[in-house]
C-alpha cells in the first residue's frame, strides 16, 4: 500500500478493508490486535493518514478531513464491536458456569455437642430450674482438699496411689471426685445458706474397661442450712430423677457408706429400658445404681466453717457418663473420649 500514491481512495480501501475484518472478529483478543493493526501509534491507518505530506499542498485540507472522518468512524465501529464481544463473552461465561439449583446441594458439616455434654448440661438444666445455682471448682487439687477435709482417714483405700493422679509436687493431685469443691463452696458462702451444683472432670488412676474409665464427668451438689433434713435430700433427688428420666419413674435409697456423709445412701432409678420387671441392663434387678448422697458429716461441715449444731446439710454426686450411657443405651464408657466419629455423630 505504501507504494501506491496516497489519496483518498487508497484510504477508504484499507478503511473498507479494515471495517470487513471487525465484523468477523469474535474473541477480544484479537480485536485488540486489529485496534493495533490498523489505529495504534504504528498502526496501518494512522501510517496511511501521517503520508498527507505527499499529496499536493491543495488536496491536503480536504484529505485531512477525509481521515479524521475515517478514523472516528473505525473507532466507533471498533467501540460497538467491543460492547458486541463483551457481551457475547459474558453471556458465554454464564452459560458454562450456570448453576442448576435443583441439583442436591453439598451437606455442610457441622460440629456438635459431645454426648456428655449434652448430658452434663440436661443435668444442670433440671437443677437450675430446681433452685442451684453452678459453682465451679478446680481439678487439679490438693490432697487437703481432695480428702483430709473430706474426712478421709489416714489409710482409707480411696487414698492409696492407685486410685489417684498425683503430679511431681507432693500433696498436689487430680482430683478424684467433685467433692472437694463442697469445701470451697462452703468457705466461699459461710454464714450463708447454701444450694448448688458442681460440676466437672475427675481423674482416677485405673485400669481402663468397658465400665470404668480414668476420666469422667460429675456433678456434685451441695445443700447447707437450718433444717435440712433426709426426707429433703430423698424428695430432692427423686424429683430430679423424675424429670431427668420421666415422671412416675421410681426410686429406691439403699445406706451405703462415704467418709463425707453420715448417714449415706446410693439412689437407684427403676430401670429405664425394662421399667423394673428385669433385663439385661438392669442385670435383672430392675434397678440402675444412678448416684451416692448423705447428710454433710458434722466434721465436714465445721471444715467448711459451719457450726453443725446450728446448720446441716445434703450432699450427692452423680457420674455424667453413667446417666449418658442409661440415657443413650451406650454399652462401653470408652466410647466417650474414643474420638471415633461413627460413634459421636450419632448424637
Ligand atoms: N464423691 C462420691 C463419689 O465420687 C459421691 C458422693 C458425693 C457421695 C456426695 C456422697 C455425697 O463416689
Amino acid at each position: 500500500m505504501s507504494d501506491s500514491p496516497q489519496s483518498i481512495e487508497t484510504l477508504d480501501q484499507l478503511a473498507a478493508q479494515a471495517l470487513a475484518e471487525l465484523a468477523g472478529i469474535s474473541d477480544s483478543q484479537t480485536l485488540e490486535r486489529w485496534h493495533t493493526t490498523y489505529l495504534g501509534r504504528k498502526g496501518k491507518v494512522t501510517l496511511a493518514v501521517r503520508r498527507v505530506g505527499e499529496l499536493p499542498k491543495e488536496e491536503r485540507p480536504a484529505f485531512g478531513q477525509h481521515a479524521n472522518r475515517v478514523k472516528q468512524q473505525l473507532e466507533a465501529a471498533y467501540e460497538e464491536r467491543t460492547q458486541f464481544i463483551k457481551a457475547q463473552e459474558m453471556e458465554r461465561s454464564l452459560a458454562e458456569g450456570a448453576v442448576d439449583v435443583t441439583l442436591p446441594g453439598h451437606p455442610v458439616l457441622r460440629g456438635r455437642l459431645h454426648p456428655s455434654i449434652r448430658t452434663l448440661r440436661r443435668i444442670l438444666q433440671i437443677w437450675a430450674d430446681m433452685g442451684f445455682q453452678v459453682y465451679r471448682s478446680r481439678d487439679v487439687e490438693t490432697d487437703e482438699y481432695n480428702f483430709q477435709l473430706l474426712n478421709f482417714p489416714p489409710h482409707h483405700p480411696a487414698r492409696d496411689m492407685q486410685d489417684t493422679f498425683y503430679t511431681t509436687q507432693s500433696d498436689v493431685l487430680l482430683r478424684t471426685h467433685t467433692s472437694p469443691g463442697q469445701i470451697h463452696a462452703m468457705r466461699a458462702y459461710c454464714p450463708q445458706p447454701i444450694r448448688v451444683v458442681l460440676p466437672g472432670m475427675c481423674y482416677r488412676y485405673e485400669q481402663i474397661t468397658a465400665r470404668s474409665e480414668i476420666q469422667f464427668h460429675q456433678v456434685e451438689g451441695l445443700a447447707v442450712g437450718y433444717h435440712i433434713r433426709f426426707t429433703d435430700l430423698k424428695g430432692t433427688l427423686t424429683d430430679f430423677a423424675q424429670r431427668m428420666f420421666g415422671a412416675g419413674r421410681k426410686t429406691r435409697f439403699r445406706a451405703s457408706y462415704f467418709p463425707f456423709t453420715e448417714p449415706s445412701a446410693e439412689m437407684d432409678v427403676e430401670c429405664i429400658l425394662c421399667h423394673g420387671r428385669g433385663c439385661r441392663l438392669c442385670k435383672y434387678t430392675g434397678w440402675l445404681e444412678i448416684l451416692g448422697c448423705g447428710m454433710v458429716h458434722p466434721v465436714v461441715l465445721q471444715n467448711g466453717g459451719y457450726d453443725p449444731t446450728i446448720y446441716s446439710g445434703y450432699a450427692f454426686g452423680m457420674g455424667v457418663e453413667r446417666i449418658a450411657m442409661l440415657c443413650y443405651g451406650i454399652e462401653d464408657i470408652r466410647y466417650f473420649w474414643g474420638n471415633d466419629l461413627r460413634f459421636l455423630e450419632q448424637f
